[in-house]
């Protein structure tokens, strides 16, 4: 199978849901909206020195985040996404293009000037890696967040075990996702939720969530609605809401 993530399409669509200038049917920028979401989370807590952005793609939430603090990891399986991100936290700007209709397209520049992320850009270290096989930091992070990542990996309950290991306790999680599962990204048999179990009763990701996260974490915050838009072409977008849970890991779980 092709990965969709490496072609020059979808980083287009990227380029412009992280970057571009509109707000389609008036719905908020999205990796923007998770860092705020995130940062609001924390705002009683004043340890934010590194964060960990997984499943980054171009990179937006996390030079977000860096605006807050002093450093910011960003991984992603995508080579194509991680060059873009690269050469525009470097250049400061990147130029691109987007589909209007068929071989139609028009131009377009992402900028961090205009967005006031140039200087925070410099603080994210971007890398192609893989989430579910991450190393345990020496110096663990105070916020990891995922978002639209876990119904994208092959085995979601390994990737959440792990999760502990890589944060410090009190430290935050946030996981935010639509839940859309699809069996060429993540075999049925490795589904946390969106299931009945056998007397009949729906298992949902968030129960899923709950039974492969607790106790080393406990859920901080009441979940949130993020509605968010991919545009495709002039006339066709993805409208999609995604829920965002947040977690702390507890001070006795084991890593
Ligand atoms: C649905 S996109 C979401 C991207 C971004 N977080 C956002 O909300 O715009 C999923 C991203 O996860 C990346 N990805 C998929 N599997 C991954 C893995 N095992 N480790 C790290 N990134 C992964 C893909 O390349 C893609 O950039």
């Amino acid at each position: 199978m092709t990965d969709a993530y490496e072609t020059e399409e979808v980083l287009s669509q990227y380029l412009d849901f992280h970057f571009g200038p509109d707000e389609p049917f008036g719905v908020p920028n999205y990796p923007a909206a998770c860092a705020r979401l995130c940062l609001e989370a924390m705002a009683d807590d004043d340890q934010r020195r590194r964060a960990l952005d997984l499943g980054c793609a171009v990179g937006r939430t996390g030079m977000e985040l860096a605006n807050a603090f002093d450093a910011v990891d960003a991984l992603d399986t995508s080579q194509a996404f991680i060059d873009a991100a690269c050469s525009l936290r470097d250049q400061g700007t990147l130029d691109y293009s987007i589909v209007d209709e068929g071989d139609i397209r028009s131009a377009r520049r992402a900028d961090l000037g205009g967005l006031g992320l140039a200087e925070a850009a410099r603080r994210v270290t971007f890398a192609v890696g893989d989430a579910s096989r991450l190393a345990v930091p020496d110096d663990p992070y105070d916020l990891v967040f995922a978002g639209n990542l876990i119904d994208r990996l092959a085995k979601p309950a390994d990737f959440l075990e792990r999760l502990p290991q890589q944060l410090r306790p009190g430290g935050w999680l946030v996981l935010a996702s639509p839940y859309t599962l699809r069996r060429e990204y993540t075999a049925q048999e490795q589904w946390i939720g969106g299931y009945r179990s056998a007397d009949g009763e729906p298992i949902t990701v968030r129960q899923g969530l709950h039974e492969w996260l607790e106790p080393a974490f406990e859920m901080a915050r009441d979940p949130v609605d993020q509605a968010f838009v991919i545009r495709e072409t002039r006339r066709k977008f993805q409208h999609t809401i995604a829920e965002v849970t947040f977690w702390r890991r507890s001070a006795s779980a084991m890593s």
